[in-house]
C-alpha cells in the first residue's frame, strides 16, 4: 500500500482522512505543486519550492513547512516508493472551518503529499489540440487546486479528439489547460511572456535557460491566434509531460504534420540536461 504524507503522519493512501469541512473540499480553497523525480532525484526542487511559496503569498498563508521539512517528507515518500522516476504532489490547504468564505487568519493548513510512479506514456510523436477561449480567471499565476475551468477544458479537447487545448484570450495566446506554449515561425521561437494571465511554468523557464546557454535566439512575446495557426512548430510544456510537440491544431496539421526539426533539437538538450543531473 502507498504511503502518503498528511498534517505530520505518514499514513497508508487508505488511511488519510481530511474532514468534510476542510476548505481544500468546499471552496477548492489551497494550492499545489507537481515536482518531478528522475532517478530518485527530485529536478528543479528550488524552483517548485519558491513557486509554492508565491502560490501561498497571493492567498495570504504562510508555508508551514520549512524548505527542510519539505524536503524531509519529499524523500521520505521517495523512498517508500519502488519507481526511479516518481511525479510528487504537494497540497496546502486553509484546513478546516464553518463554511464561511472569510479568511481567517488563524486557520490551521491541511498539508498534504504523495508520490506515484510517473505514468508510462510517448508523447515525441506528437499529439493534437484544439483552440479555446481562456475562461479562467486573472490569477492564473497561482497554482490554485481549483481547477474547474482546465478540467473542463481538458475534457472538450478530449471529446474533439485531441490531447489538449490550447487558450486564447482577446485572440492571444495564453497557455495550454495544464501547460504552457512555445511556437516556432522560420527559426523564430516564441513563448508568451510570464506577466500575460498564466502559470509561471518550471519547465516554459528551463527551456528559456536551456535556449540562452545554447545561444538559441527566442522571444517572450504574445502570440496572436494568426501567428499560432500559421506556425511551423507548436510545443507544449510541462514537469509532467516535458515537451510535446502539438503536431495537429483544431484538425489541421501543424507545419508539415510531424514533430518538427527545432522541437528535437531542443528536446535534445533538454534530455541531455535531465541526465546530467
Ligand atoms: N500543471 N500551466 C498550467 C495551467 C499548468 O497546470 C501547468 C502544469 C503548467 C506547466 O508548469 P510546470 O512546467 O511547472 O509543470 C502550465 C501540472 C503538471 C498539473 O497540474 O498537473
Amino acid at each position: 500500500m502507498q504511503t502518503v504524507y498528511l498534517n505530520g503522519e505518514y499514513l497508508p493512501l487508505d488511511a488519510a482522512r481530511v474532514s468534510v469541512l476542510d476548505r481544500g473540499f468546499t471552496f477548492g480553497d489551497g494550492v499545489y505543486e507537481v515536482l518531478l523525480v528522475y532517478k530518485r532525484k527530485i529536478f528543479r526542487l528550488e524552483e517548485h519550492l519558491r513557486r509554492l511559496d508565491n502560490s501561498l503569498a497571493a492567498i495570504y498563508m504562510d508555508n508551514p513547512l520549512t524548505r527542510d521539512a519539505w524536503c524531509q517528507v519529499m524523500h521520505r515518500l521517495i523512498e517508500d516508493n519502488p519507481a526511479d522516476n516518481q511525479s510528487l504532489y504537494l497540497q496546502v490547504t486553509r484546513g478546516i472551518s464553518a463554511r464561511d468564505h472569510a479568511i481567517h487568519l488563524a486557520h490551521k493548513p491541511t498539508v498534504f503529499a504523495m508520490s506515484n510512479p510517473v505514468p508510462q506514456r510517448n508523447f515525441t510523436s506528437g499529439i493534437a489540440a484544439i483552440t479555446c477561449e481562456d475562461i479562467r480567471w486573472k490569477l492564473c499565476n497561482i497554482k490554485a487546486i481549483t481547477l474547474l475551468p482546465s478540467i473542463l477544458l481538458r475534457h472538450k479537447a478530449s471529446q474533439a479528439g485531441a490531447t489538449e487545448a490550447i487558450l486564447l484570450k482577446n485572440g492571444v495566446v495564453t497557455e495550454g489547460a495544464a501547460s504552457n506554449v512555445f511556437v516556432v515561425t522560420g527559426d523564430r521561437i516564441k513563448t508568451p511572456p510570464k506577466d500575460s494571465g498564466l502559470l509561471p511554468g518550471i519547465t516554459r523557464d528551463l527551456i528559456i535557460e536551456l535556449l540562452q546557454q545554447e545561444g538559441i535566439g527566442y522571444e517572450e512575446s504574445g502570440i496572436t491566434e494568426k501567428e499560432l495557426k500559421t506556425a511551423d512548430e507548436i510545443w507544449i510544456t510541462s514537469s509532467t509531460w516535458e515537451i510535446v510537440p502539438v503536431i495537429k491544431l483544431d484538425n489541421k496539421p501543424v507545419g508539415n504534420g510531424q514533430p518538427g526539426k527545432i522541437w528535437q533539437q531542443v528536446m535534445d538538450v533538454y534530455s541531455r540536461f535531465k541526465n546530467s543531473i
